[in-house]
């Protein structure tokens, strides 16, 4: 099995090949999604929802992540791993380069983390000190207190020019991916076009280079759950074949489809 790189991701933007990615959290999932044919995987700090319980990622610490990362990391044989970097564990570069240092010792390829243009000396240091970063954009789950909920952004012009000068200057400070959450979709294809590097969508139409779902979401266990979100367990009789349906209709684009789309 070819370890999927950096590089395999950005080929695959360049090829207009879609990249399926999902969350994962443990070695048993790992293994799975890999069978499964998964190109990334991502131990996202929603791990303080679907695993631990609580009402937002907010509670989740570097410790939690390094340990699931390493658990990650044990069934993994070929995905590219993106670990995030919690709540409060960036705020300056200095304790972002000391924390990214556990998650990468982890295990993880990459480290993830939420916010705008104030991250970008963050991102340089990082990718200086050989550290990938993906930053996320659009709703960031860890300012849920700030943005007064878990809403759709971008909706209106000033914010929709802002959210795409943003993706721009994240690139140019060194970005490698990024991630757009619950935008709508003309303006997460319109963020795709503008930049070179893989972008990553969760609620933002099926033009992004990639898709990611909440493990948990795809595979039917939360009875609540977004617009945006497939129950791909529907119609399977496992866990591999459920992520085998999810890989095959993000590559053929039938995932998302209008019904999952903001507008
Ligand atoms: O933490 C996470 O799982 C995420 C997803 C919402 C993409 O960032």
């Amino acid at each position: 099995m070819q370890q999927v790189t950096l590089q395999t991701l950005k080929q695959m933007k360049e090829n207009g090949e879609k990249i399926a990615v999902l969350t994962c959290y443990d070695s048993t999932f790992s293994k799975i999604s890999n069978q499964a044919g998964i190109d990334a995987l991502l131990v996202g700090d929603t791990l303080g929802m679907v695993l631990q319980g609580n009402d937002s990622t907010l509670p989740v610490t570097i410790e939690h992540m390094a340990y699931h990362t390493a658990c990650v990391k044990k069934g993994n044989n070929r995905a590219f791993i993106i670990s995030d970097l919690p709540f409060m564990t960036y705020a300056c570069p200095e304790q972002a380069l000391k924390n990214a240092g556990l998650l990468m010792r982890a295990g993880s390829h990459m480290v993830k983390l939420e916010g705008d243009i104030w991250l970008s000396e963050t991102i340089r240091r990082l990718t200086e000190n050989g550290v990938p970063v993906c930053a996320h954009i659009g709703l960031t789950p860890q300012a849920v207190n700030v943005l007064g909920g878990f809403k759709v952004q971008g909706r209106t012009e000033k914010q929709a020019k802002k959210l795409l000068e943003s993706a721009k200057r994240l690139e140019e400070s060194g970005a490698a991916m990024l991630l757009l959450e619950c935008v709508p979709s003309k303006l997460a294809e319109k963020i795709t076009k503008a930049v070179d590097i893989p972008v990553i969508g969760i609620g933002a139409g099926v033009e992004t280079d990639a898709q990611v779902l909440v493990l948990h979401d795809m595979l039917g266990l939360n009875e609540k759950t977004a617009k945006f979100v497939c129950n791909f367990m529907e119609g399977q009789s496992s866990v591999q074949d459920a992520i085998k349906a999810y890989v095959r209709a993000v590559k053929d684009g039938s995932f998302p489809s209008q019904k999952h789309q903001y507008i």
